[in-house]
């Protein structure tokens, strides 16, 4: 965090609907949230993809509340300028209500200023019972990874007439139920314009064109952390993974070659040390 620079709240961010786009990026860890936070995001999500960017699963739907509640207290510990806004998992908001809200606390707890939940209007009580409990929400329309298997994938949504009319229904109605912003991710730019003319909140594209309020990328994909093939909606603005991969290669080589470490890059005894312990420093040594 720059000093005397104002932290981002949600109320800010809500009235960011007018001005310049918003820019959110992922973390999961301290190292990423503060490189996230020096380069002046608004917004950092600790996003359930943790399962399959850093994980290694194959889907989102195996990270649970205390996995997200340990990525989430990672990021918060740097206190970030940004606002920290947590992904609450598969599971942890669809038996009830309550179980919600007890699942949400656990995430502010961990230091998430608001969480973000998928699905449209079916979550109305979900969303008003977080609100009731003064939990921000932020909603997630279109491509929602959590329901890749009702999906039958990850596919670009809201294409048909009925469906985008449902997605613009959808974001309204979670607009009106009071959530702060909506991300919109994988649907037609017409589509995403559409809703975000049709709200008065904020909306965050991943995958939406460029006419929504704001943008969102995965930290990993973007500073090319990854080598996976990547959607079409990913710029890459660096390529950290060669960068990273030259690095240890060229540790590698040094190590095997005897150039690393050097005599500088050691510690030594001072001379009166040295010089008492004489015989069995000498005995002892790999060249000995
Ligand atoms: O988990 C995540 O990274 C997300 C973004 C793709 C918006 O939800």
């Amino acid at each position: 965090m720059t000093p005397g620079s104002q932290h981002v709240t949600v109320p800010s961010l809500r009235a960011r609907k007018i001005g310049p786009p918003l820019v959110m990026v992922t973390a999961y860890d301290a190292p990423t949230a503060r490189v996230a936070d020096e380069a002046g995001v608004d917004i950092v999500l600790v996003g359930d993809s943790v399962a399959m960017v850093v994980l290694g699963y194959d889907d989102t739907l195996q990270v649970t509340v205390d996995d997200m509640a340990r990525h989430v207290a990672a990021v918060a510990r740097t206190r970030p300028r940004a606002l920290v806004v947590a992904d609450l998992p598969w599971m942890s908001y669809h038996l009830s209500t309550d179980e919600a809200v007890r699942n949400a606390a656990v995430l502010i707890r961990a230091g998430a200023a608001a969480v973000k939940l998928e699905g449209g209007r079916r979550r109305l009580p979900v969303i008003d019972a977080l609100l009731g409990a003064e939990i921000p929400v932020m909603g997630h329309l279109g491509l929602t990874p959590q329901s890749v298997h009702v999906m039958g994938g990850y596919r670009v949504q809201g294409q048909q007439v009925d469906a985008a009319e449902a997605l613009i229904d959808d974001a309204v109605a979670l607009a009106g139920a009071g959530c702060f912003a909506i991300v919109l991710e994988c649907v037609p730019r017409e589509v995403a314009a559409a809703v975000t003319r049709s709200v008065p909140v904020p909306t965050i594209g991943i995958g939406a064109g460029p006419d929504c309020d704001g943008q969102v990328l995965v930290f990993h994909d973007l500073v090319g952390l990854e080598d996976r093939v990547l959607p079409r909606f990913v710029r890459r603005y660096g390529s950290l993974r060669a960068d990273a991969v030259a690095a240890v290669a060229a540790f590698g080589a040094d190590v095997r070659a005897g150039r690393f470490p050097s005599d500088e890059e050691s510690y030594h005894l001072t001379a009166d040390v040295a010089a008492a312990l004489g015989e069995p420093l000498s005995s002892r040594s790999r060249t000995a």
